[in-house]
């Protein structure tokens, strides 16, 4: 198995993580409708964290069986903790890491990632054929990853803001990852055998202390001193965006527009 990946597997990032989800809830529960997983007998959870996302699709696919595959040790004994806490029948942990399952075939009607194909840039062609043939005939794939970064925008302006996000960028790209996924994924899917059915765009206005507002400064919270450390970031554009937070906050007038994700909804031929 390859070590953990760059945003880090430990116990902020769970939290931040069930933040995180909380703050796109409404959006992955209308992806679930649009691909009707509801309809799918097996549904496979890729890079499922510590499953939120997991729990989202067993909750609104009472009749599915899901399973939740990540590398992460720590995200899956969290899962195995809330399975066993709620009693949960129609999830099975899978501790994995998506590159050695490439051979496994036909075992899932649904597949489904949110925020993943974004670290796995350099295998992308083969794990989107991996995932192809994990799917029976006629599967659904359902996909939320970013569109881009570069939407993110400040009002009032403020070149730390803009800073934070190109540092983001940065930190994708220097790790391997690339923020800018969505632009070029339906293309990749298409190329692996899928055909999309539908694409939507989610994301956008976001006033203080809006759930995308919350969200994108909680980011900022666990991952600036990082981009610091790593030269992504002055400490001076640190010091800056923190407070500029703090005083849009104060007025309540501001507001960001948020990053654009795109949702994607891929079927594999029957
Ligand atoms: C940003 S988290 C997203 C978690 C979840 N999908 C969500 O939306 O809340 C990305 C997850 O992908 C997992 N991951 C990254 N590369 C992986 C790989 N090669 N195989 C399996 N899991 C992987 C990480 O361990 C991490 O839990």
């Amino acid at each position: 198995m390859t070590t953990d990946y760059f945003l880090g597997v430990h116990q902020q990032e769970l939290e931040r993580l069930d933040r995180q989800h909380t703050a796109w809830q409404p959006e992955m529960q209308d992806l679930i409708k649009t691909a009707n997983f509801a309809d799918c007998k097996t549904i496979l959870d890729l890079g499922c964290g510590p499953g939120f996302t997991t729990f989202e699709l067993a909750n609104n696919c009472p009749n599915s069986q899901i399973t939740a595959l990540d590398k992460a040790a720590l995200y899956q004994e969290y899962l195995h903790f809330q399975i066993n806490k709620n009693q949960t029948t129609n999830i099975q942990p899978l501790h994995a890491d998506i590159l050695d399952l490439t051979s496994q075939k036909g075992q899932y009607e649904g597949a489904f990632c949110r925020w993943f194909l974004a670290f796995l840039i350099a295998d992308l062609p083969s794990i989107l054929s991996a995932i192809y043939e994990k799917l029976e005939p006629g599967g659904v794939f359902a996909i939320m990853e970013y569109l881009t970064l570069d939407s993110f925008t400040s009002s009032p302006p403020h070149k730390s803001f803009d800073a934070n996000t190109a540092a983001w960028n940065n930190f994708y790209l220097n790790n391997g990852g690339d923020a800018k996924i969505g632009m070029y994924l339906p293309a990749l899917l298409q190329k692996a055998g899928f055909t999309i059915e539908s694409q939507k765009c989610v994301g956008g206005m976001s006033p203080v202390k809006h759930r995308w507002w919350n969200w994108w400064r909680d980011a900022f919270e666990n991952f600036a001193p990082t981009f610091v450390k790593q030269g992504l970031m002055t400490s001076t554009d640190f010091d800056e965006l923190k407070d500029h937070w703090k005083k849009q906050e104060a007025t309540e007038t501001g507001f960001i527009y948020s990053a654009i994700i795109v949702q994607i909804v891929a079927r594999k031929s029957y």
